[in-house]
């Protein structure tokens, strides 16, 4: 199962010091070989945070790049070559904030192009609005979100699904379990043999619910990330 924290906008050079409780953690882990982590913070902080968790099974991942993997004049953005450079292993692409500000789909294959070109993993992330979801358009805007976005795309294998509903990140909200499995299948019919995660509000207490949906194969967690008590516990309760 893969334990994915993205930090967002938050975090700096202070905040790396919380890390060493999930190091120690996960050190004396017994289910530590069915367990993969992958942090995800602000690009400030990758370079430190690698070092950090340089000979840990802890992995450092980037939240966005550039679409173009070379380097040009593009003020202020980071191409996925510069992320790997510094230690990202990962990269979270198409996350429903940076659609809601007018990333398309077309873009977000670029980007998932150039990431896996430079050698980069990537969590493709894909959900429906509250509207779309009331409109019952739930698996249509997924179709389209996964076959625009994977369009081309040859090293499917690199590329993680992460299904994030827009109305339930940040919201305290979960889908119902009937519905997310059907949905997490309906994903893993549309891309054969890819891992698909849930992301959305996930929480300890609503670990224990999550975790008996059994087709998901991990959590894209946000908030919750960002305590290492919370992000620990979510991890511990997977596996009670
Ligand atoms: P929250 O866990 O804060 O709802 O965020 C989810 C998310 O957007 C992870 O990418």
């Amino acid at each position: 199962m893969y334990f994915i924290a993205n930090w967002k906008m938050f975090g700096s050079l202070n905040s790396l010091n919380s890390l060493h409780k999930v190091v120690n953690f996960f050190k004396s882990f017994k289910k530590k070989k069915l367990v993969k982590i992958i942090y995800c913070p602000p690009s400030t902080l990758i370079r430190p945070m690698s070092k950090k968790l340089k000979n840990t099974n802890i992995i450092v991942g980037a939240q966005n790049c550039h679409e173009h993997e070379n380097y040009g004049a593009f003020t202020g953005s980071i191409n996925s070559n510069m992320l790997k450079n510094v230690g990202a292993k990962y990269i979270i692409i198409g996350h429903s904030e940076n659609r809601q500000f007018g990333e398309t789909n077309k873009l977000i294959n670029l980007k998932i192009k150039s990431a896996l070109k430079s050698g980069l993993k990537v969590i493709f992330c894909i959900g429906e609005t509250l509207k779309e979801k009331r409109k019952k358009n739930t698996k249509q805007v997924l179709n389209k979100q996964i076959s625009l976005g994977l369009n081309k795309v040859k090293n499917k294998n690199k590329v993680i699904i992460a299904y994030e509903p827009v109305w339930s990140i940040g919201s305290g909200l979960i889908p119902k379990s009937n519905d997310l499995f059907d949905t997490i299948n309906f994903i893993k019919t549309k891309i054969r043999n890819s891992k698909v995660l849930y992301g959305g509000s996930v929480n300890p207490k609503n670990i224990i619910e999550l975790k008996s949906i059994n087709n998901i194969d991990g959590f894209l967690i946000g908030g919750a990330s960002q305590d290492p008590k919370k992000f620990i516990d979510i991890i511990k309760k997977t596996y009670n």
